[in-house]
């Protein structure tokens, strides 16, 4: 098999997806017979890419040297079709050695900007065509963000779709491929006590939150051109949202799972300009404007907080608040489903913590100890196993390689998801931006409009 790395350089290749087939080599999980080109603009021998490959991975004993000699630079840009014709060279080149056509996943770890041009030019120099036999495949693999925004989108989608069968692609949101979130579903479906009260009749608000200590670092350039709300609100909270409201599929199939996200995506609540008045509010953390490649004077949010409802009948009327920010004193990512109580007291509560913290609390009362006949409350959970684990990329390779869709996001979500920001993203220009200081401790947070 032949992974095909476009982006081979940047920071994603170096932090999460090299770190994570080497981990799969390291286990044995990568077929038998595999090899890593990586496409890249810089001028480079292959020299030069294996040093590049030593400096900036930690490894150094002689498994990932042995690891490394998988790996192919193969130089070029993107928009050049030449390039991609000699790089299919080297594809012959690797399949000869394997004495095999090799199946061959193309990985986009680049910016959005530019897919287009790969795509095109991946199925004009025909380095993408399937050659293995009947079983043989293609895929191509697509990183966050898909576009920029719903037109982008849509246009990614119909050229894709031009060139490419459906099953060939997978567009990644890596959240759902992290255990403690496909944790979400499994405990819904596992445990049937929740079902009847999943809904609006017993759940009075559900909140999602992604805080962040990072600052945006190396990526100041690309991230300002993004902001919070594209880089985690259109995908991974609405992924997670999605799951939290979805109708709890029958079988654990591909079709049941993404449809009944689907639903939820296509049934969210559309923004009016006057909404976003009342239900939005976005930061911007102190010092971001001296981060390398910020725009002077930007106005791109690094924290948002957004309340919206899904306009099914089980969720009709039920607050949902999306909330995520950069640069606070602490990392957390959880999911709080609030239970409604009657009128003097709170209801129970339901957490599921997703990073750092892995785990599932309900909170409970009981009696409070002494005469009097009051309450107080206890939790009931459990910390995710650490066994077995698999990391995000390790789970969207191995996913890829074996074919299924199940945790990748459908055309149809990701349009859904960006119609539903896109007026959020255009009245926001005129919404104010507040300045948050960075460590700011996300449980103190209280940067909040009246009627959010
Ligand atoms: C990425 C965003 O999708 O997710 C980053 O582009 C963010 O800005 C990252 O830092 C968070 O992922 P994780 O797995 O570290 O929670």
């Amino acid at each position: 098999m032949i992974f095909f790395i476009f982006g081979v350089t940047g920071d994603l290749s170096r932090t999460k997806l090299i770190p994570a087939l080497f981990r799969l080599y390291k286990e044995n999980l990568l077929p038998k017979k595999f090899h890593i080109v990586g496409f890249g603009r810089r001028e480079w021998s292959q020299e030069d890419f294996l040093d590049y490959l030593n400096e900036s991975q930690d490894h150094k004993g002689s498994q990932f040297k042995a690891f490394i000699s998988h790996f192919t630079y193969a130089q070029g840009n993107f928009d050049s079709l030449e390039d991609y014709k000699k790089a299919g060279k080297i594809l012959k080149k690797i399949d000869e050695s394997f004495g095999f056509c090799a199946n061959r996943l193309f990985y986009l770890a680049v910016p959005p900007q530019f897919y287009s041009d790969i795509f095109k030019n991946l199925h004009a120099s025909k380095i993408s065509d399937a050659c293995g036999g009947e079983d043989g495949w293609s895929r191509i693999l697509v990183e966050k963000p898909f576009g920029n925004d719903l037109k982008t989108a849509r246009s990614l989608n119909l050229l894709l779709g031009k060139l490419f069968k459906e099953d060939q692609i997978f567009r990644i949101d890596h959240y759902l491929a992290k255990e403690t979130v496909q944790n979400i579903l499994a405990f819904r479906i596992a445990n049937n006590i929740f079902d009847p009260v999943w809904n609006k009749n017993f759940i009075e608000k559900v909140e999602l939150q992604v805080f962040e200590s990072k600052v945006v670092g190396s990526r100041g350039a690309f991230y300002d051109g993004i902001g919070a709300l594209r880089d985690i609100g259109q995908n991974h909270l609405l992924q997670m949202l999605s799951l939290i409201a979805m109708k709890r599929p029958e079988h654990f199939t591909v079709h049941e799972i993404r449809s009944a996200r689907e639903k939820v995506m296509t049934n969210l609540n559309p923004f009016s300009k006057q909404s976003v008045v009342r239900h939005s509010i976005k930061g911007q953390y102190k010092g971001y404007l001296k981060e390398k490649g910020v725009q002077k004077g930007s106005k791109t949010e690094t924290y948002f907080k957004i309340k919206t409802f899904v306009n099914t009948p089980e969720w009709n009327g039920v607050p949902f608040y999306i909330e995520s920010g950069k640069g606070f004193k602490n990392s957390e990512v959880k999911i709080t489903v609030h239970f409604k109580g009657d009128k003097n007291e709170k209801g129970n509560v339901l957490h599921f913590f997703i990073q750092p913290k892995e785990a599932i609390e309900l909170v409970l009362k009981g009696k409070k100890g002494g005469e009097k006949f009051e309450f107080e409350e206890h939790r009931l959970g459990f910390t995710f196993p650490k066994d077995n684990r698999r990391d995000a990329y390790e789970k969207i390779l191995l996913d890829c390689i074996a074919g299924d869709h199940t945790l990748f996001a459908s055309t149809k979500e990701v349009e859904a998801a960006w119609k539903f920001i896109m007026p959020i993203l255009l009245h926001w220009k005129e919404t104010k931006l507040h300045v948050y200081p960075q460590n700011t401790d996300s449980t103190n947070w209280n940067l909040t409009n009246n009627e959010l």
